[in-house]
């Protein structure tokens, strides 16, 4: 379980990354928008932090019915962000500062205002008619369920012009790519190559799942989406070195799992199943559900790896758990219905532990301990709240709180594209950077800590874990290595405080140091004493 063997570890199979959503990052140029030359300016900034590779959300022409997920020129990037020789210096500067970058690819769907459409829609003749999925009927594919449940009613929506019905899995406005088209599946590997030329590091690709269509099944995770993605993995592999695929697969672990094939598929997939299991475990204050999550996570191939997260820039997603535990999240995370969106959770890191700062590191200790890479979202870091008056996603996606003036320090620009958060206690006044970055016991210098520490420290080159079996529930108490370096993590999840003793066979007489307080801990013969605070973790070294 959990095993990768190699003498030069691959950079992304014990990396921090860091999610930008570049709209609300740092506006550079005082429109309201943030920007390419804004990010660049803050390079140093994600530097100190000590984030290793930065994810860009989608920054192409895009009419923003899906913040940008719905794109309308794939080779090209919107100039609102900047132009692409601004995208070079930052590809160099981002390099310089000896970090990486990667950018989302999209690659299941376009803008229905892409001129491939524009031009399926309107001439039958077009070679782009092929790229699109089309029906007379809105019949076939009836076991496709429907992913934006608030909004869709059908996975097909009519199209005057052309008399047909076309296929979508997102929004309407966002017509699925069709991969029958030999033609579609090329024009993806350019656009790969376009992006791969200009040095960035890899990708994190959108909506993997749906690429291909077959009557009499779900239309996910088909074996023909396998094959294509693997032929775009040969592609990458044969062209480029060191790069990065990230599969955002929101599926069960043994689907997830196939995406990394056998070595030869993605290098890393999202870890959807264990993300809402921390939400459940610290809010019932015992470490099952995570246990549970983490031993049904099947084995995967050397040099692949998880992607780990608590937020990002979508609804915390439920798709993953059973109604049951659904309804349970919602009622303790979500009680109002406005904060919640199709099967999820449109809230912040934040405020959904009530800006507990206990809560918020251990959720944090929880995921830099346990295996895969972790993903940071912007702002998270400092503690941003959301605003959930803001429709769909967007009350996620508010700009970046830098400084405590009206305003935030995001834009000159009195109105930005949208609201920075005004209301206590998250507005920037008390949650910003500037202040935290200076405060001595800040979230934002518990976190730069976390990642020095992630960064560190040897076990984290492997991802063999073993959990300590023991009685009390509250406590999680696991065990990772690495040749001789050996670490023991000590979660308290629950609000107590507690006089915990556990016994430690492999650890007789054993000296530790908390890498956080610094304390000094011993076992005695192979008994391990302490004292445990609300929701406290230890990341005890042995020596
Ligand atoms: C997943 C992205 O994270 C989400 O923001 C988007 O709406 C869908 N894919 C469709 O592209
Ligand atoms: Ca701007």
């Amino acid at each position: 379980m959990f095993k990768f063997f190699t003498d030069k570890p691959k950079w992304y199979l014990n990396a921090v990354f860091y999610e930008i959503f570049l709209r609300s990052f740092k506006d550079g140029n005082g429109d309201g928008i943030g920007d390419l030359t804004g990010l660049t300016e803050k390079l140093d900034y994600l530097k100190e932090l000590g984030v290793d590779c930065l994810w860009l959300c989608p920054i192409y022409p895009s009419p923003l019915k899906d913040n940008g997920y719905d794109i309308s020129d794939f080779y090209s990037i919107d100039p609102v962000y900047g132009t692409l020789q601004e995208f070079k210096d930052l590809v160099k500067e981002v390099q310089k500062r000896g970090m990486r970058l990667i950018m989302d690819l999209v690659v299941n769907h376009t803008s229905d205002e892409h001129p491939w459409f524009q031009e399926a829609r309107s001439n039958p003749d077009s070679p782009y008619r092929d790229y699109y999925v089309w029906s007379d009927t809105d019949e076939p594919y009836r076991d496709a369920r429907i992913i934006f449940l608030d909004t869709e009613s059908s996975n097909w929506a009519y199209d005057e012009e052309a008399g047909k019905y076309y296929w979508h899995r997102f929004y309407s406005s966002q017509p699925d790519l069709n991969y029958a088209n030999p033609a579609v599946r090329s024009e993806m590997l350019n656009i790969i190559r376009h992006w791969l030329d200009l040095g960035i590091d890899g990708f994190r690709v959108d909506a993997v799942p749906y690429l291909f269509e077959e009557d009499g099944t779900n239309c996910e995770n088909l074996p023909q989406t396998h094959e294509y993605l693997k032929q775009i993995r040969e592609f990458v592999d044969r062209n480029y070195n060191d790069k990065v695929l990230i599969c955002e697969a929101n599926q069960p672990p043994a689907d997830v799992v196939d995406y990394l094939g056998n070595g030869d598929e993605f290098h890393m997939a999202f870890h959807f199943p264990l993300m809402p299991k921390i939400f459940m475990g610290l809010r019932t204050g015992t470490r099952l559900p995570i246990e549970e999550a983490i031993k049904n996570t099947p084995a995967i191939p050397e040099e692949t790896q998880w992607g780990t997260f608590l937020r990002n820039h979508d609804e915390l997603t439920l798709e993953m758990v059973t109604p049951e535990e659904r309804e349970w999240m919602w009622q303790e995370y979500a009680p109002e219905p406005r904060m919640r969106l199709n099967l999820g959770i449109r809230r912040r890191l934040a405020p959904l532990f009530d800006n507990n700062r206990e809560m918020i590191m251990l959720a944090n200790r929880l995921l830099f301990s346990l295996p895969g890479t972790p993903f940071l979202y912007y702002g998270d870091e400092i503690g941003m709240g959301d605003d959930v008056d803001l429709p769909d996603r967007n009350g996620v996606r508010t700009p970046m709180q830098w400084e405590a003036a009206e305003g935030a320090g995001f834009s000159t620009d009195p109105q930005p594209h949208t609201p920075v958060i005004t209301r206590a206690p998250f507005s920037p006044e008390s949650v910003n950077v500037e202040q935290q970055m200076q405060q001595a016991g800040s979230l934002w210098k518990q976190m730069q800590e976390l990642i020095a520490i992630r960064k560190n420290e040897k076990v984290f080159q492997s991802n063999e874990t073993e959990f300590v079996e023991h009685a009390d529930e509250r406590v999680m108490v696991f065990r990772r290595s690495k040749d001789k370096d050996e670490m023991l993590f000590v979660h308290n999840l629950s609000s107590d405080s507690i006089q915990f003793q556990v016994e430690l066979p492999v650890f007789n007489d054993q000296k530790f140091v908390d890498l956080f307080s610094k304390d000094e801990l011993r076992t005695n013969g192979d008994t391990l004493e302490c004292t445990l605070s609300p929701f406290q973790s230890l990341y005890l070294k042995a020596g």
